[in-house]
């Protein structure tokens, strides 16, 4: 039985002290939840959140990483970084990250593995555009970015990973995939994985579900049998957006 994984992506805003208000206010409503959460601050945050959450079941995340462990890398952030602020989670291969600063999947790939070695669990975002939605290529699009993406990553390995399905079309736009679209890719990307490693490892692995995920669409999203969680932007920035989320099945 797969656990739920609801996750918010703060991207690129939140100044320290609101990111450790909405934090805050976070910690007082997860308490007993059967999910598993987690928030992802901006690196200028993460210090902060991370004095918030000692006790509370809610993860902290980084939403990208370098590919390099440590040296004259100007501008990046290394794992070891993450890691000595308390950081579990790191987001890698988000579409902004794709576009708009061309990381390629074999810079993902790099960052996987790294992270994967220094013992941090992964979120691989992967998604296809409008274009290639259009031209019936959104499923070869998804499992080639997975097969690149997990490139010599190993069995054991693979059991810290979570895929995020974000079709880029869908992203910070309000348009949802709907659940039916988004199903047929997500078991896709499972059969992908199952044929990549094993019958077990694709049964076991949770794929997120992101692009204007909200109170509204999370709970016809999550009752696909291959959704098993989301990967939430703008609708995580309030603790009233994103708690209806975290709780889409109260
Ligand atoms: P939105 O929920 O704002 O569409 O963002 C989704 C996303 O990119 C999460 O990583």
């Amino acid at each position: 039985m797969r656990k739920s994984f609801i996750a918010g992506n703060w991207k690129m805003n939140l100044t320290v002290t609101q990111a450790v208000e909405l934090a805050k206010s976070l910690v007082k409503s997860v308490k007993d939840c059967p999910h598993r959460v987690l928030i992802a601050p901006n690196f200028t945050c993460l210090d902060a959140v991370s004095k918030v959450l000692p006790g509370s079941p809610i993860l902290l995340g980084a939403q990208n990483m370098a590919f390099a462990e440590t040296g004259a890398y100007t501008g990046e952030t290394s794992v070891l970084m993450l890691k000595d602020v308390g950081v579990q989670v790191v987001i890698l291969g988000h579409s902004e990250r794709r576009s708009i600063y061309n990381e390629t999947d074999e810079i993902i790939n790099k960052k996987v593995k790294l992270a994967l070695t220094h013992g941090l669990e992964v979120i691989l975002c992967v998604g296809e555009t409008l274009e290639e939605r259009e031209a019936g290529r959104a499923i070869e699009v998804v499992n080639a970015q997975i097969e690149a993406g997990l490139k010599d990553v190993t069995a054991e390995e693979l059991s810290r990973v979570v895929i995020a399905y974000e079709p880029v079309w869908a992203i910070g736009t309000g348009k949802t995939a709907t659940p039916q679209d988004a199903q047929e890719v997500h078991a896709a990307a499972r059969a992908k994985v199952g044929e990549l490693y094993c019958p077990k490892c694709a049964e076991n692995l949770i794929i997120q579900y992101g692009g204007s995920m909200n109170a509204g669409n999370a709970k016809e999203l999550m009752a696909m049998p291959d959704i098993d969680g989301g990967l939430i932007g703008g609708a995580s920035l309030k603790a009233e957006t994103f708690l209806p989320i975290v709780n889409y099945d109260k």
